[in-house]
């Protein structure tokens, strides 16, 4: 099955499915392997980390990839755009804080602008750096996101796209995790879809075996949107609306609602050794397990590239299909 759409004629691609950068799961054989099934595989550079990023690009080989970084961190670390455009990535995507001055180095160096948005000034920013593709990213996401459903905020960034800058790609993320998902993200109006969650539950993710089954057994309600996991990591997202989804687990019920008293040292120093511990453990229950509510529709661990002919195969059936109408 091809689904063919501007995403998909523009990048070279077979599928409209785009790996997201998730930092440190999203690693170069991830993208290796979305890349290789017809996708678009971008590494996830996250806060960034010039060792972990040679390390990436290399394990990816010669497979077309692309990366993303955290906006606001790489401000801290503005030559880590650098090593990555000397690269020759097949995209950057930035997220989370002000594009600029990051995005004039990007289409200076001639290589595709993805941003991702979680607001309407935010898409507004992005069409005035210049970018070829926006991610119009939704609160079920995993990971970090803003406040907006995906479900409103991909047919008003449509909208204003078709109204200001024609020409940009429109990319839905958040909760897209099969055919059922990628079909309405398209008939809302995007060109192609940004999966992190299904693609954390793939043999090619640098996720332990504890997240997988942790995300398998999870249903949509597993998750919650706390500040408690910043805290422990020493993360601090300077926007207020951007908060991470994870598993809601004996982590989160021990710290959520305890924010203060995790901030305060020595109790913050000794719940961040517990968590990293647990991170390294693959211990899923006592660290933080970044992932969406599209754990819900996640039953298996299964290849990347046979997630994408799955989405792919079933999204088609059902645009050929139509809606599920009672006849008469
Ligand atoms: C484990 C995890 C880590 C993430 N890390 C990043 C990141 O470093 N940079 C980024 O732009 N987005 C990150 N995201 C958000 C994704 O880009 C994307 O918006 C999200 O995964 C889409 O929703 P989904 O998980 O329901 O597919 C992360 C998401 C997850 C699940």
């Amino acid at each position: 099955m091809r689904l063919r759409t501007r995403l998909t004629e523009r990048f070279g691609i077979e599928h409209p499915i785009i790996l997201a950068p998730m930092g440190v799961l999203a690693g170069g054989r991830l993208a290796a392997a979305v890349s290789n099934g017809g996708g678009l595989g971008l590494i996830g550079g996250g806060y960034g980390d010039a060792a972990w990023l040679d390390a990436e690009f290399a394990a990816a080989g010669d497979a077309r990839a692309g990366c993303g970084f955290i906006t606001w961190s790489l401000a801290n670390a503005p030559e880590l755009l650098d090593l990555v455009l000397a690269r020759r990535p097949a995209a950057l995507m930035l997220s989370f804080g002000a594009p600029e001055p990051f995005a004039t180095r990007v289409r200076a160096a001639g290589v595709p602008l993805i941003c991702q948005v979680q607001s309407m000034p935010r898409a507004r920013a992005a069409i005035a750096a210049g970018a070829d593709v926006i991610v119009a990213q939704g609160t079920e996401s995993g990971g970090h996101s803003g406040t907006r459903s995906m479900l409103n905020l991909v047919p008003e960034v449509a909208d204003l796209l078709a109204a200001t800058a024609p020409d940009t790609i429109l990319v839905a993320a958040g909760g897209i995790a099969d055919g059922r998902t990628m079909a309405a993200a398209l008939m809302l109006g995007a060109d192609g879809v940004l999966v992190g969650t299904r693609f954390i539950v793939s043999p090619e993710s640098a996720a332990p075996a504890g997240f997988h089954a942790a995300i398998v057994q999870a249903d949509g309600d597993s998750t919650i949107k706390t500040r408690t996991v910043d805290i422990a990591r020493h993360r601090f997202w300077p926007e207020p609306d951007l908060v991470a989804r994870v598993l809601r687990n004996r982590f989160v019920a021990t710290w959520h609602g305890r924010e203060a008293e995790l901030t305060e040292l020595p109790a913050r120093t000794a719940a961040s050794e517990r968590y990293w511990a647990a991170f390294d453990a693959g211990d899923a229950d006592n660290t933080g397990v970044l992932m969406g509510e599209a754990a819900g529709i996640i039953h298996e661990v299964r290849p990347a590239a046979g997630i994408m002919a799955d989405m792919v195969e079933e999204a088609g059936r059902l645009l050929a299909a139509g809606p599920r109408l009672v006849a008469g």
